[in-house]
């Protein structure tokens, strides 16, 4: 069946179901079109879960779904592919433990510690965290909620992203140190598991030097999970959803590099024909999800098959939604 047959049949699925279809900025422009609202990762997971219809279909990764049915468990939630986020597979709730014993060797107890979470993780990692008092956070609020956790006078310990951990430690003017790759981690403010996201790694100080040095007067804008180096010459950092806000208020003529993923950064091209990127940044999770996936999917729910529900136990479920809760009552 071409595209444009299968864009047919799904918008005939839409009007028959009772369901509501969300993107990420990073999907597929074919399945991005077919969504009843896109954004990033906070503005997902907040629209979703206050959705009125029962069925939901989550175009992006796992722990973004996830996050759905944590917030809204009445929802049935189903996700054309279940691709789990590389960043978010860097930790579990095993790893998390052996960071704590890390720690405690070192002498920082678990109870001195503000355990805070990037939405990046898995439900269980968030119900850990959620136990231990902590909370989670999204690239868009990090620096709110670890000014929030550093009220406790306690360390934060900051997962999975260690450049995320860094940035904002940066930006305040505290301490950050790496678990495991640095040492004297009693002197650190924030302590940063060693996660990364291996699509954000792929820019770097030179590829700002080279759009700088060729194209005068260009902007850099960077997410907040490049590396430290990378953001501290950047004009902007921000998330997904801030990085779009930003480039659409400069004027239609200002040269742009952006250090993001490849589908967002070629939807900005057709508006803005100076955004520039350095490499084919393409995240292959992200990338998993297609039209013809989002078809099987709603056909799914029209036969009350429920391909790649979203279901979480009940105590996980419970314990990660005091995690997200924290940050939302922020
Ligand atoms: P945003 O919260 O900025 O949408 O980021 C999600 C993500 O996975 C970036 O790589
Ligand atoms: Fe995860 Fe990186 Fe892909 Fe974002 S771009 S979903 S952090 S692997």
């Amino acid at each position: 069946m071409s595209n444009t047959a299968i864009k047919e049949q799904i918008q005939e699925l839409k009007r028959t179901l009772n369901v509501s279809i969300v993107a990420h900025y990073y999907q597929k422009d074919d399945v991005f079109e077919m969504a009843d609202f896109t954004g990033d990762s906070l503005q997902l997971a907040q629209w979703a879960a206050q959705d009125t219809k029962p069925y939901l279909i989550f175009c992006g990764v796992g722990f973004m779904g996830q996050s759905v049915k944590i917030l809204a468990p009445e929802k049935r939630v189903l996700m054309p592919k279940i691709a789990c986020c590389a960043m978010a597979r860097m930790i579990d709730v095993g790893y998390f433990d052996a960071t704590l014993q890390t720690l405690r060797d070192a002498g920082i107890a678990p109870e001195d510690l503000m355990p805070i979470t990037y939405i990046n993780s898995s439900a269980e990692v968030k119900a850990r965290i959620g136990k231990m008092g902590g909370m989670v956070c999204t690239s868009s609020n990090a620096k709110a909620i670890i000014t929030k956790g550093l009220e406790s006078g306690k360390k934060i310990l900051f997962v999975p992203d260690k450049c995320l951990g860094q940035n904002i430690a940066k930006e305040m003017g505290l301490v950050a140190k790496v678990v495991g790759l640095e040492t004297d981690l009693k002197s650190a403010d924030v302590l940063c598991y060693n996660g990364f996201c291996s699509v954000h790694q792929l820019f770097d100080v030179e590829d700002v030097h080279f759009f700088r040095a060729k194209y005068p007067g260009i902007k850099i804008v960077t997410h907040p999970e490049c590396k430290p180096e990378v953001c501290d010459i950047s004009d902007f950092v921000g998330s997904t959803a801030q990085m779009i806000a930003y480039i659409n208020a400069l004027p239609k003529d200002q040269s742009v590099a952006v250090g993001t993923e490849y589908n967002l950064v070629q939807r900005l091209r057709k508006e803005h024909t100076y955004v520039l990127s350095s490499t084919k940044p393409e995240c292959p999770t992200m990338n998993e999800t297609s039209l013809a996936d989002l078809h099987e999917t709603l056909l799914s729910i029209k036969n009350n098959t429920f391909a790649n529900e979203i279901i979480l136990p009940e105590e996980t479920r419970k314990w990660a939604k005091v995690a997200l809760e924290r940050m939302f009552n922020l």
